[in-house]
């Protein structure tokens, strides 16, 4: 494509999910001008988008039901009709799933691309004229490779119903982070451009430029900018791993991860952010991302540079097994038949996204050694715990036949009520505040708070007669 920029005047985003939902209200909040249709296969997850109801959006975002609110029925509309808006538009968002593939080559580590194939075919098939295809999902590098192939092919196909479909294809990874998806989205650190269509590039960056200031608006080449998404998710990851890594140390010897972040974060080079110790991370992008990288770096020989970060995975995983065992070992060495209260059930605070969060594998460990589990969190569905923890809940528990049971409690109170312990494993605000003497008042003593978020004050929880364990805090126990 030679000439002058395209104007963009309508946007389709193909994926209707924790990524496509807040980005494209956000695009079509700043750019009244601009009309943009969010379409999904997935007809139940269009329908709770047009919800009149806006509690009942799919995603829970603090600030997205607002930002919905105005937009929607305006120039934001949520759709099925996948092939009607890849017709109209000017720019197709691809943002499907790529999560990591469960089986066949590369399994377990990988991405799964089938759904951004079939998307890349859906546009090839149904775009008019000449169309911008902006990769906004979390994929591979070189993948652009892949959905330019795919739309090259129907250029070229004299078959095809449509006359001089043409493409241009960029990549615009997303950074925004879950809980402050619309803060991230409406102040983005940087928005990133790979391509190698210089009016491409700029279609897109004037599309950003309704609220991004022009320095903010980064141009690479297609392969670099996939990377950069890759590499910042590994190293934000890496600086969880370590933190998590010596909070583990500072159990053994006296010290307070706290108080180490504190002063290790104030050295500039270090920074602040990013050094919470917890029960790990989770999340659709951290794991997969590092998989990825792994795979990758296996694919072209570099074994070294691939167990440097496999390492990182492999470290989260164990903290998230580390912190089962010891509250089975603080439990006397068994939990069977034994209720424990859950507190959070999603992968951090502020959203209902349950995906790799580490209460699943908590959960899972601590079924298999018999446990009655009680699970509270403000925003997760009770069937999306059922499809995480793979069984379905029990009114009755299990006593102690060592099968391990689990139910949902409706609040904080329900679910301590009878219990030997309660996990804190997300940090929602209202578990910072607890009163913790009337609590106490309500479990099996000797009762224990396990806090993997180190959220609670150490002193109501121990004044109130509750032993505790606080990830990294070895001034305790
Ligand atoms: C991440 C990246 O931050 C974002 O840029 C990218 O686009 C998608 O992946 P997200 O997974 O939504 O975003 O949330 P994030 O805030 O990064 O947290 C990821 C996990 O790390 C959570 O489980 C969180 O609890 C954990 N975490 C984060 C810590 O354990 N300690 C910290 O200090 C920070
Ligand atoms: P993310 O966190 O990356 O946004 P989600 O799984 O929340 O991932 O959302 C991806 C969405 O993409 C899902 O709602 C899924 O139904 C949708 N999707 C996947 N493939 C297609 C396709 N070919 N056409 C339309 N929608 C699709």
């Amino acid at each position: 494509m030679t000439g002058s920029v395209p104007a963009i005047r309508t946007i389709c985003c193909i994926g209707a999910g924790y990524v496509g939902g807040p980005t494209m209200a956000v695009i079509a909040d700043r750019c009244p001008g601009i009309q943009v249709t969010v379409v999904d296969l997935n007809a139940e997850r269009i329908a709770a988008w047009n919800d009149p109801d806006l509690s009942r959006l799919p995603v829970y975002e603090p600030g997205l039901d607002a930002v919905v609110g105005r937009c929607r029925g305006r120039n934001l509309f949520f759709s099925t009709e996948v092939e009607a808006a890849i017709a109209a538009a000017d720019m197709v968002f691809l943002s499907v799933n790529t999560p990591t593939k469960t089986k066949g080559l590369g399994a377990g580590q990988a991405s799964d691309l089938r759904w951004v194939e079939a998307s890349a075919r859906s546009v090839a098939a149904h775009a008019r004229g000449h169309t911008i295809v902006v990769e906004k999902s979390t994929l591979p590098v070189r993948t652009a490779a892949t959905v330019q192939a795919i739309l090259q092919a129907a250029q070229g196909d004299a078959t095809a119903t449509h006359d001089q479909a043409t493409f241009s294809v960029l990549s615009n990874p997303e950074f925004l982070a879950e809980g402050t998806a619309i803060a991230d989205l409406e102040q983005p650190d940087r928005v990133l451009i790979g391509g190698d269509d210089p009016q491409a590039i700029e279609a897109l960056a004037s599309v950003y430029a309704h609220w991004v200031p022009q320095e903010r608006i980064l141009r690479t080449n297609l392969w670099s900018s996939e990377l950069s998404k890759l590499t910042a998710n590994a190293f934000l990851a890496q600086r969880i791993s370590s933190i998590n890594s010596i909070a583990a140390f500072c159990e053994s010897t006296g010290a307070e991860v706290g108080e180490v972040a504190r002063a290790i974060g104030t050295d500039s080079r270090i920074g602040p952010k990013f050094l919470q110790a917890g029960p790990g991370f989770g999340g659709s992008c951290f794991q997969k991302d590092i998989l990825n990288l792994v795979y990758l770096c296996g694919h072209y020989g570099l074994h070294e540079v691939a167990a440097y970060w496999q390492s990182v995975v492999d470290l989260n995983t164990w903290q998230q097994h580390r912190i089962a065992r010891l509250v089975v070992n603080n439990l006397f060495g068994t939990v069977t038949g034994k209720r424990l209260a859950v507190l959070g059930f999603a992968f951090k605070a502020d959203t209902n996204d349950t995906r790799e969060a580490p209460a699943i594998r908590i959960c899972r460990d601590l079924l298999e050694e018999g446990a009655e589990l009680a699970i509270h969190d403000p925003k997760v569905a009770p069937e999306q715990i059922s499809r995480d923890l793979g069984s379905a809940p029990s009114a009755s528990g299990s006593g102690l036949t060592g099968e391990g049971s689990w139910q949902v409690a409706a609040s904080v109170e329900e679910a301590v009520r009878g219990a030997d312990a309660a996990l804190i494993l997300t940090e929602w605000q209202v578990f910072r505040e607890l009163p913790w003497a009337d609590l106490a008042a309500q479990m099996r003593q000797p009762a224990w708070v396990f806090d993997a978020r180190a959220v609670v004050d150490p002193e109501v929880v121990r004044s109130a007669g509750l032993r505790l364990w606080r990830v990294g805090d070895g001034r305790i126990g």
